[in-house]
């Protein structure tokens, strides 16, 4: 089949990949010049593991282009993808520009049917709204189908979760939509639901809210555990073999991040009140995150006394392990904090300190985690990435000035940490 894909972020760019590596002939449209231009050169504009080797197969093979022409993707493709970003706006909509721009340009441009499957994440109408839009902007003159396939993706796992996923949601308006779909769909072993538009819509933004909430949840749990003494991972572990709970996602710690879940949960707050619905266990959901960044300070400050003129040593930037990405990382919250009172602040991340350098200036990056933690007050421990369960604790007591260890994973042992002579401090640990 002919693809485009409009928006080359994190969605489009493995959407685009994968669909090519199929077999596909797919264009990768955006409207950012500089990113097309680097992509042309094989340059990858952000880190995702197996994604450029993907890319450099399917650009050899002559089965992915990149362009800036909106007129060039939708003259040369039989459905084109829309997965432009849907950021929050002040008070948690989501914002629809982008969205809104593509139609309008795929409206400028149609000739012939088309279908336009909209796969960035988007408030519950909004496919009926771009089918109106394109419609009043060609004047009924040419016929288009507009369907959404949520994408359910995760950053750091994106091609994997692409390539096998859960479950495939399609919702559509017609025969014809829904017979291409299930044709480009026909590879993957998984189940296929097949609703319409709103359903679909509001199947993504559930399921996002959703596993917020278990965060939140275990979260929450975690601060009775360190009320009472009890051991968080265990009392996670213990509730995940039940198969009507699943251990997935009860991961407590200093809270979720990134460009999804904080956005999607304002965002499915703010649909349901403009449906009439107070949704206020999402309320809750959100304040309980934001509630986490406290208890890590709460920690630190209990080891420390004060912030002013103390080095902290923090340990991973990202919002989560095996990505750059620094979108709502909780990393900046609590660096922010600590600056602001008056420390200093050494960090490492094996990823994403180029983008961390944008947000947060006034931090020391160093090469290793050793390095970091040199002559520092205490480590603080914010993204699990997997060189950090192995780290040698001993070599890193002897750099420290002090030997203090706060946690915010959940990553290292407490009892090997303590044996050592750390003061550690978990999360519900
Ligand atoms: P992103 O910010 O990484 O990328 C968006 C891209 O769209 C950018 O390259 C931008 O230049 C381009 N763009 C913006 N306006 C455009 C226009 N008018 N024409 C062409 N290109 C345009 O975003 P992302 O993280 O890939 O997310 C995209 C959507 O997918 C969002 O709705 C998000 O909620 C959803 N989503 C994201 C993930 C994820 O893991 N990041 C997973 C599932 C769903
Ligand atoms: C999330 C969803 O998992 C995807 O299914 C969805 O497609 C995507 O959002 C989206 O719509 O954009 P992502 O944000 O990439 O994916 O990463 P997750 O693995 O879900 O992690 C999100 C945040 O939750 C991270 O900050 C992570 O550290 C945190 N988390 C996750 C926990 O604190 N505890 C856990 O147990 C799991």
């Amino acid at each position: 089949m002919r693809l485009s894909v409009i928006g080359t972020g994190y969605v489009g760019l493995v959407t685009a990949a994968c669909f090519a590596d199929l077999g596909h002939h797919v264009i990768g449209m955006d409207r950012d010049a500089e990113r097309i231009r680097r992509l042309h050169d094989g340059d990858v504009p952000f880190y995702e593991p197996g994604l450029a080797e993907m890319l450099q197969r399917v650009q050899q093979a002559d089965r992915l282009q990149f362009s800036t022409s909106i007129g060039e993707a939708v003259e040369r493709s039989d459905v084109l993808f829309i997965t432009v970003g849907t950021p929050s706006k002040e008070g948690g909509d989501a914002d629809l520009g982008a969205v809104t721009a593509v139609a309008e340009g795929i409206a400028g441009a149609l000739t012939g049917y088309r279908l336009i499957v909209e796969k960035s994440t988007v408030p519950v109408r909004t496919g009926a709204r771009i089918r109106d839009q394109i419609a009043r902007l060609t004047g009924g003159a040419v016929p288009f189908d507009v369907a959404c396939n949520p994408e359910f993706l995760r950053e750091g796992s994106a091609i994997e979760d692409f390539m096998h996923p859960d479950r495939i949601v399609l919702g559509v308006t017609s025969e014809r939509s829904e017979q291409l779909l299930r044709e480009l769909y026909a590879p993957f072993a998984c189940p296929l639901l097949v609703t319409d538009l709103t359903t679909a819509e509001t199947i993504k933004h559930a399921s996002n809210a959703f596993l917020a909430m278990k965060i939140s949840y275990i979260n929450a749990v975690s601060a009775i555990c360190e009320r009472v003494g009890a051991d968080i991972r265990q009392v996670a572990d213990g509730m995940g073999y039940d198969r009507r709970i699943g251990r997935a996602f009860l991961d407590a710690g200093v809270g979720y991040g990134g460009s999804c879940f904080p956005k999607d949960v304002a965002a499915f707050i703010r649909i349901a009140e403009g449906a009439g619905y107070k949704f206020r266990l999402l309320e809750e959901v959100a304040r309980i995150n934001d509630e986490q960044r406290e208890t890590l300070l709460r920690h630190l400050r209990d080891a420390l006394r004060v912030f002013a003129d103390r080095t902290i040593a923090v340990f991973g930037l990202a919002y989560k392990p095996n990505t750059d990405d620094m979108r709502e990382a909780p990393s900046v919250a609590i660096i922010d904090r600590l600056l602001r009172e008056g420390a200093a602040v050494r960090a490492y991340d094996p990823a994403a300190e180029t983008n961390a350098r944008q947000l947060l200036p006034a931090v020391t990056y160093c090469p290793t985690p050793y390095e970091t933690a040199s002559d520092s007050d205490a480590v603080v421990i914010l993204t699990e990435w997997d060189e950090f369960r192995s780290l040698d604790l001993a070599r890193l007591r002897e750099v420290m000035r002090r030997p203090v260890l706060i946690d915010g994973r959940n990553v290292l042992d407490p009892q090997a940490a303590r044996a050592l002579g750390f003061h550690y401090a978990g999360m519900g640990r």
